[in-house]
């Protein structure tokens, strides 16, 4: 019912070559199959041009990894939604915990992002995870329950439901330890539930370590429908073997 997403984020790796080879590499291997699995690439901003026409006429989708929140002006730095929709970018990753850790993202910030986003068509992909300390002190649920409830309060339940959303848990990030596939399930059902009747609709992914060794095993739960990854996606081989994982 809900088409698999596969999203590769790029994060701050690679080179204008290598960010182009990596494109062409995916375009050219990407098999949608029956147009089953859609899968999806998040450059650094300077490189989108380049990949984008790397891209070319495929289906893989291509995606930003962050949005200002303000529509223009002397915001100097920040990249605005119609910038990104310039550059062919129908995705675009808001509220990662890298920029809410490292750059001091608040919550109402990334509803703002959020906002921002699709007030130019772009669709966020809203990223939510607990730290390993909020985990250990039973915390994960409440804090899951404040960075949706901080975008749904601002945006609406209507307009999360027309978004993906992104479970990954900090301490997965780039660890090697990935959740186990019943603690993503059992977050991203609670996330379902959360979004409220229209909620079935919604694609949910998981990210944190996802590899071509456990992707299988995430995608048979319920609610996961695709995944975001991270290093594993900037190898073209294994990025492509965990869409065709996602298919069946
Ligand atoms: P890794 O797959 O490298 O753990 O990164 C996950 C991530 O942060 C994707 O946004």
């Amino acid at each position: 019912m809900r088409r698999p997403l596969i999203v590769g984020n790029w994060k701050m790796n690679g080179s204008r070559h290598s960010s182009i080879e990596l494109a062409d590499n995916i375009a050219r291997h990407f098999s949608a199959g029956d147009g089953r699995v859609e899968c999806a690439v998040c450059p650094p901003h300077v490189f989108l041009a380049d990949v984008a026409s790397a891209l070319g006429g495929s289906s893989v989708g291509l995606g930003a990894q962050d949005v200002s929140q303000f529509e223009q002006g002397a915001y100097t730095g920040d990249v605005s939604a119609a910038m990104l929709a310039e550059f062919s970018c129908t995705y675009v990753l808001v509220g990662h915990s890298e920029r809410r850790a490292c750059f001091g993202e608040t919550s109402s910030q990334v509803a703002a992002k959020f906002l921002a986003a699709q007030g130019e068509g772009l669709t966020p992909i809203l990223c939510v995870g607990e730290t390993l300390a909020e985990r250990q002190a039973d915390r994960t649920l409440e804090v899951i329950a404040e960075q949706i409830d901080a975008v749904v309060e601002a945006a609406g339940l209507d307009a999360l439901t027309s978004a993906v959303v992104a479970y990954e848990p900090v301490w997965a990030i780039g660890t090697g330890e990935v959740a186990s596939p019943a603690q993503a399930q059992e977050i991203l059902a609670f996330i379902r539930a959360r979004l409220g009747e229209k909620a079935n609709t919604v694609r949910l992914l998981y990210g944190g370590s996802v590899n071509a060794e456990n992707a299988a095993q995430l995608f048979e739960q319920h609610d996961i429908d695709g995944a975001l990854v991270g290093g594993a996606a900037l190898q073209a081989e294994q990025f492509m073997t965990i869409c065709q994982m996602a298919e069946t």
